[in-house]
């Protein structure tokens, strides 16, 4: 039989057991990943950390994972703060970002003791500083900037350029004016810059123009306020292999052309060498996840396409609807079966727009076959919704020929739960 393995366990086996769609994610994919960061990155450098960028995927045993590896974790709102809290992760290795934080959530933050909070903008400044007044705390800060570069990706997961809703823009004095009055206030601790360029970013390039700007401003910093910058985060945004990209790069592709920028620039401006820190989200679980799909209905329109219908769709992978994106797919229980046909897989949703794949080669196939969309482990589960009221999958966790459930299949009841 041409059944696929995946970390050493049948998919046609977990299909079977735990029905589909079905997230499968691999524990080794990911442990391997990150333990390449801590070899690579933080046992290279001196004074570097690296944060996992949690938006990505987050359920409990994801933060139970990072956990153990023993790095960081970037929240951007109250649960996934309230689900790292659950499995007990250290709260000085979680940084807070988020361009509209709410009082509760910012609360929230600085109660439980979060090692940073990347501010967006002087309101949330002021915000921060009265609360953090009322547990009679100073709370360790990063302003998040928008250098103004442009980074190559899909428009709607840029965050570099000036005309952003993220962070504050180099521009008119603007950033100047919020130094100074951070360096005013009673409750805050500024310590360094944050920028993010972007998402599935395939080159190192744009990541050393944003370093430029970057430490030009830290200079200006020190010369106008006599302020040292002690830490400057570059954020996350590391591309991945989908159908159209190549295979993933080394992290020390994007690390070594940042501390090669950042040793440059601020040796030539005589400046001293700030903590470094990265977020990778993407770069970490994005191929170690896979999603199966049985085939249900074909539907062959002579001379234009066949659409192969499957039982998920948009509701589980967003991704192709929203940014175009695109995934390469494989018939998991006919691998010894040479590709035979162009077919577009369409997922159940009410909309025309829910394709998951153009154009995809596949053997012959025919209903009941199980399809696995490959690096889907990035923005797929964390992204999922109800339309159409779908349930979400469930999500299986494997490792070395072992598989265990992490996240339960939704039932009807589930999705009526907070119905009245
Ligand atoms: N740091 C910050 C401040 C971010 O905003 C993000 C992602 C990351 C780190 C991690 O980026 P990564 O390494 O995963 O590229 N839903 C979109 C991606 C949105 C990313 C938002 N911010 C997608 O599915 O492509």
């Amino acid at each position: 039989m041409g059944n696929v393995y995946f970390d050493g366990v049948d998919t046609i086996y977990l299909a079977e057991k735990y029905g589909t769609p079905l997230y499968v994610v691999s524990e080794n994919h990911i442990v391997d990943r990150i333990r390449e960061i801590k070899k690579d990155f933080i046992e290279k450098y001196t004074d570097v950390e690296a944060v996992y960028a949690c938006k990505a995927f987050f359920p409990k045993e994801m933060a139970r994972i990072v956990k153990g590896e023993g790095i960081g974790i970037d929240v951007v709102s109250g649960g996934e703060l309230y689900t790292a809290m659950e499995v007990g992760f250290p709260c000085d290795k979680i940084i807070f970002h988020g361009n509209n934080k709410s009082i509760d959530e910012l609360d929230m933050a600085v109660r439980y003791g979060v090692g940073r909070i990347i501010v967006d903008n002087e309101y949330e400044l002021e915000l921060l500083n009265d609360i953090a007044g009322r547990y009679g705390r100073k709370v360790d800060m990063l302003y998040r900037i928008t250098p103004g570069v442009n980074s190559h990706t899909h428009r709607y997961i840029q965050t570099g350029q000036v005309d952003s809703k993220f962070g504050i823009p180099i521009l008119d004095g603007l950033i100047f004016r919020a130094i100074e009055r951070a360096l005013n206030m009673d409750n805050i601790n500024l310590l360094g810059f944050h920028f993010h360029i972007g998402s599935q970013i395939l080159g190192n390039t744009t990541y050393i123009d944003a370093i430029e700007i970057a430490i030009d401003l830290i200079r200006e910093a020190r010369d106008r306020f006599g302020f040292e910058t002690r830490e400057l985060n570059t954020g996350g945004g590391y591309g991945i292999q989908y159908a159209d990209t190549g295979a993933r790069k080394p992290i020390s592709f994007y690390t070594d052309a940042i501390m090669k920028g950042i040793e440059d620039n601020c040796q030539r401006h005589g400046l001293d060498i700030p903590r470094v820190i990265i977020e990778p989200g993407r770069w970490i679980v994005g191929e170690a996840g896979i999603t199966l799909y049985t085939i249900g209905a074909i539907k062959e329109i002579p001379g234009i396409r066949t659409y192969v219908s499957v039982d998920g769709g948009m509701i589980d992978n967003p991704r192709p609807s929203l940014y175009r994106a695109r995934y390469d797919g494989i018939i998991v229980n006919k691998m010894d079966e040479d590709p035979m046909a162009i077919v577009t897989i369409a997922g159940k949703c009410c909309e025309s727009g829910d394709i998951l794949i153009w154009d995809l080669k596949v053997p012959e196939v025919e209903a009941g076959d199980v399809l696995a969309i490959l690096s889907t482990g990035a923005y797929n589960y964390s992204m999922a919704s109800n339309y159409n009221k779908l349930p979400k999958p469930a999500v299986v966790m494997v490792r070395d020929g072992e598989d265990r459930l992490i996240v339960k299949r939704e039932t009807y009841q589930d999705m009526l739960r907070n119905e009245l």
